[in-house]
This record gives C-alpha cells, structure tokens and sequence, in this order.
C-alpha cells in the first residue's frame, strides 16, 4: 500500500535528483578550462596587426599589437575535411605589443611582450569563451552577456569564428559551402 509518507519519501527523492541534475546542467556551461600550456605548438591560424574590434586593442597611445591566433591540431585536421568544426576545439588569440626600434630593425614593427590571452572552445555545440590571467592554470569564462558571444556569432563567418581572416583556411570552408555569406 502506498502511504503518504511513502509518498512523500519518494517526492523529496525526486525533487533532491532534480536539484542535483540542475547543478549538474549550470555548473558545465561555466566549468574553468585548463591552460593549453602548448598551444604554441598548435596550428598557426593567422597574426592581425593592429586589428581593432574589442576590448585588447591598443590605446591610440600605444604601439599596434599583434594578434596570433591557434587552433588545437585535431581540429585543424577535421577542418580540412569537413569545413567545420568539430566538438571539443579549441581557439587560443594571443595578444602581444609589438616595437618597432631594436637590432638591426629600421622598419615596420616585430612582436614583444604578452598582452593577454583568450581562449574560445567548442562543447556540445556550443561555444564558450575564456580569458587566461598571466600565468593562472585555469581560465575563466566569460558570462554569455559578454561582447565576445555577440560579435562572433554575428560576424563570424563559419560557426562563431572568424574564418574570413585566416586565409588558409577560407578557401577550404568556401570549397566546402561552410562559409556565411553575410559575414561582414
Ligand atoms: C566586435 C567584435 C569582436 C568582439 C567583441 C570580440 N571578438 Fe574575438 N575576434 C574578432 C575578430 C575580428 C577576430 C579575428 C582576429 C584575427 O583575424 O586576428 C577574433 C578572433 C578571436 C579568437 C580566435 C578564434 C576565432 O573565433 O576566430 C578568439 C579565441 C577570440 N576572438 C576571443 C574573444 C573573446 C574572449 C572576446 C570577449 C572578451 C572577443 N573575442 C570579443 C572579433 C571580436
């Protein structure tokens, strides 16, 4: 016989799993990532200089700073077939101030010191983006009302990233058909 203390026993059980599996569900989307402490072994996308559309553009003040991007080397494989992709890759923009008066340079400008460093990584379908403290193990994620989900997913022109400035792989997402056309 079912008893309303049975009842309730079992309602608390399910209301306990729930809240559980809620957590569960809020904590993923917000997990840190571990630095990718080799990235600068990974697949060289493409350096922008002086590039200005966020929040680590050099002031007017300051010299142009690079900015290198890196794709995690399995993804960069699955590209090249797919023109897409693939869960769990992993974006790393390294952001450095560059010089222009050094050695034997009388011209243009060279690389120099960290500016910082984001990290954009694909999971489930969804992507999520990171900022990485100068030498912290973890990055943190940006909230999703951060400028960066915006922006990408809006002028990104194949899934969130930004393809049209990587020329080696545009021609490949073009072949493939990945590629917006409305991407600014
Ligand atoms: C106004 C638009 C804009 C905003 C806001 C923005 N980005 Fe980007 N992001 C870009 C562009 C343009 C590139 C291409 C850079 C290049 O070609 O060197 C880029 C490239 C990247 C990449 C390399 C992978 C890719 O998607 O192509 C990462 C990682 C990244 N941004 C992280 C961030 C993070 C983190 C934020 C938020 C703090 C952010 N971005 C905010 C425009 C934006």
């Amino acid at each position: 016989v079912l008893t309303f203390s049975h009842m309730r026993r079992t309602a608390l059980i399910l209301a306990a799993i729930f809240a559980a599996a809620l957590c569960a569900l809020a904590a993923d989307g917000d997990r840190p990532v571990p630095f990718p402490a080799n990235y600068r072994e990974w697949v060289f996308l493409s350096s922008g200089l002086g590039m200005n559309y966020g929040p680590l553009a050099a002031r007017a003040d300051e010299t142009p700073r690079f900015d290198n991007v890196f794709v995690s080397p399995a993804a960069y494989q699955a590209f090249l077939k797919t023109g897409q992709w693939a869960d769990k890759t992993m974006f790393v923009l390294e952001v450095r101030s560059s010089e222009s008066k050094g050695s034997i340079n009388i011209g243009g400008h060279y690389q120099a010191g960290l500016a910082g460093i984001e990290a954009e990584v694909k999971d489930r379908g969804q992507w999520t983006f990171y900022s990485f403290d100068d030498g912290v193990a973890e990055g943190k994620p940006f909230p999703r009302t951060a400028s960066c989900y915006a922006c990408h997913s809006a002028n990104g022109a194949v899934d969130n990233t930004f393809v049209q400035f990587y020329p080696t792989l545009l021609p490949v997402a073009k072949a493939k058909g990945t590629f917006h056309l409305s991407a600014r």
